[in-house]
């Protein structure tokens, strides 16, 4: 099925359980809706103790994506043509970009690109490589960037690769093949053959997707969820016994929209559970007319339809458990998260059988940025289940960073994205928050403000991460701190703006940027914040 298919069919799908209650879905962290009626000048009081945490953050949920698709390779990230590129072909620009962003892991190379892969075209020689054509995206793969040279890019970045493995077309023992490739030492006709290309050390490569989003009919090699689990599971038992100690991923459902979501988690996991680690999820947000009526509040509410899908994907792993007396308790990857709805139809998804076509460049405004930063709460305050997670993507396909031949600049979204890399480590705060809420068509008791925060035990850092849904006011916040109270600011920084629908282009790179965030005052116990309308705030302190 094509991607046009694929969108139309998701359509026809979109709006089931969406209609649903606020209060259910922020999960962990306490949630006190005060008086739903109360104006504007109603205060927000948080509750913090760093005593009361969740779980140790894991840093992997700040990961990313580098699919081969459109310009994200190829003009992305490898340009060996460009003034911009080193002795590797790798652009250093982009390189440094990720480097100091400081990614912690980045799945690559798809997709649904990987569903039709073959890897053994991506190694060896450049000029023996052959050109194929991807029928993912009806692009030409040249196949000049491939196993060996994503991992000496990822070395160079200082991230960790999670690699995706062909189960559509591709078969479990090649998936055991690319593995005994990546990370056996030598003495096996694979890792020998990764020795003979000019690679002596294994890349030791831990994080394995077993598929790609095999459930969507748009999927090449898509399966029922039954073939599928079979399929991984045979994957799996090859896969531990070239290297036992790797991480493996099951494919769950691509989205909560999907006719077969939970249903098609549950029948995988009674075929796959005891071989696999984690369960991979997917979502997309969109602000079309079937999904939020192109209704901001509704859109900046959407975050809180993240914290369900992770709640019930989470239930449908444990009653799998239950169901095997296992002891083992599987993790969630929700490794492709991101806003995607304009470039999504049409010239944006075919790349008409060219090398590096401009596919997927959605351009994002402040009001996604503000719905990115709700969402980075959202996997924060779930850091007891969700130990990967991926924005998709990170380079020029619905991407914070964008190339051409003469530089690079930032998207609205590389902002609050950049604030979760930057600011939050330790634990996970388990804050009580008491917030005004408003309701919109399908969705009750939304929080004007959304919260999520870390306390970092090591340095005494506590942060916190706060968006104020409210479109027309600004927002009192009383922050009450039980136990110890900061005692410094050390940065704060807001996104914000009188125009949601407001971009950065190559021409007006600023347009959307975070400002110094001055509103605050200290006052021991209890700390007061002034939270702009519609905005997206980071403030951290020190203890
Ligand atoms: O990230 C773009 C595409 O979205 C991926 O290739 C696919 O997995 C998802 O449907």
């Amino acid at each position: 099925m094509s991607n046009l298919t694929r969108r139309r069919f998701l359509k026809n799908t979109s709006t089931a359980g969406l209609a649903c209650s606020a209060s259910l879905l922020v999960g962990r962290s306490a949630f006190a809706a005060a008086n739903s009626a109360a104006g504007a000048n109603s205060s927000v009081r948080i509750y913090a103790d760093t005593r009361r945490t969740i779980a140790p953050l894991d840093r992997n949920i700040f990961g990313s994506f580098l699919e081969h698709l459109g310009r994200a390779i190829y003009e992305g990230i490898y340009d060996p043509g460009s003034k911009l590129s080193d002795s590797n072909g790798f652009r250093k620009d982009v390189l440094n970009e990720i480097h100091q962003l400081g990614v912690p892991i980045i799945r690559y190379p798809g997709g649904n690109f990987v569903s039709g892969y073959n890897w053994l075209d991506g190694v060896g020689p450049k000029e023996d490589r052959p050109r194929v054509l991807d029928k993912a995206w009806n692009t030409l793969e040249a196949n000049q960037f491939g196993t060996n040279d994503f991992m000496a890019w990822c070395k160079q970045v200082g991230t960790l690769p999670l690699m995706g493995l062909n189960l559509g077309t591709g078969t479990p023992e090649e998936a055991a093949a690319l593995l005994e490739y990546c990370n056996v030492d030598k003495g096996t006709k694979w890792s020998d053959l990764r020795r003979k290309h000019g690679v002596a050390e294994p890349h030791r490569v831990q994080n394995w997707c077993l598929g790609n989003e095999m459930d969507g009919p748009w999927q090449i090699g898509h399966m029922t969820a039954s073939e599928y689990g079979m399929k991984a599971a045979d994957a799996a038992r090859q896969m531990r016994a070239v290297d036992p100690s790797v991480k493996l991923i099951a494919c769950g459902s691509s989205n909560s929209s999907m006719p077969t979501y939970l249903e098609w988690d549950r029948d995988v996991l009674e075929h796959c559970y005891e071989y696999v680690d984690g369960l991979s999820l997917h979502r997309y947000f969109t602000n079309t007319p079937e999904e939020t009526g192109g209704e901001s509040s509704k859109f900046l509410a959407l975050n809180l339809t993240m914290d369900r899908q992770i709640m019930e994907s989470a239930a449908v792993c444990d009653m799998v458990q239950g169901h095997k007396r296992s002891p083992k308790r599987l993790w969630l990857s929700f490794d492709e998260w991101n806003v995607w709805y304009r470039a999504r139809s049409g010239e944006a998804m075919n790349g008409h059988e060219k090398e590096a076509p401009h596919l997927l460049e959605e351009v994002y405004n402040l009001e996604d940025a503000l719905l990115v930063g709700g969402l980075v709460n959202s996997l924060v305050r779930h850091a007891d289940r969700v130990k990967i997670a991926c924005l998709a993507q990170l380079v020029n396909v619905i991407a914070p960073i964008m190339t051409n031949a003469d530089g690079m600049y930032r998207q609205t979204i590389f902002y609050p994205y950049s604030w979760g890399l930057q600011y939050a480590h330790g634990d996970v705060l388990n804050l009580l928050v008491e917030s005004s809420t408003y309701d919109v068509n399908g969705m009750d008791h939304i929080p004007h403000v959304d919260v999520s925060g870390t306390f970092n035990r090591d340095d005494g850092s506590i942060s916190m991460f706060l968006l104020n849904r409210d479109l027309s006011n600004a927002r009192e916040v009383e922050v009450v701190w039980e136990d110890t109270a900061p005692t410094r600011v050390l940065a704060s920084f807001v996104l914000t703006g009188n125009d949601l629908k407001a971009s950065n282009s190559f021409a007006t790179p600023q347009r959307v940027a975070p400002q110094p965030f001055e509103k605050r005052s200290v006052s021991g116990a209890r700390k007061r914040l002034e939270l702009p309308a519609c905005s997206y705030t980071v403030v951290q302190w020190s203890l």
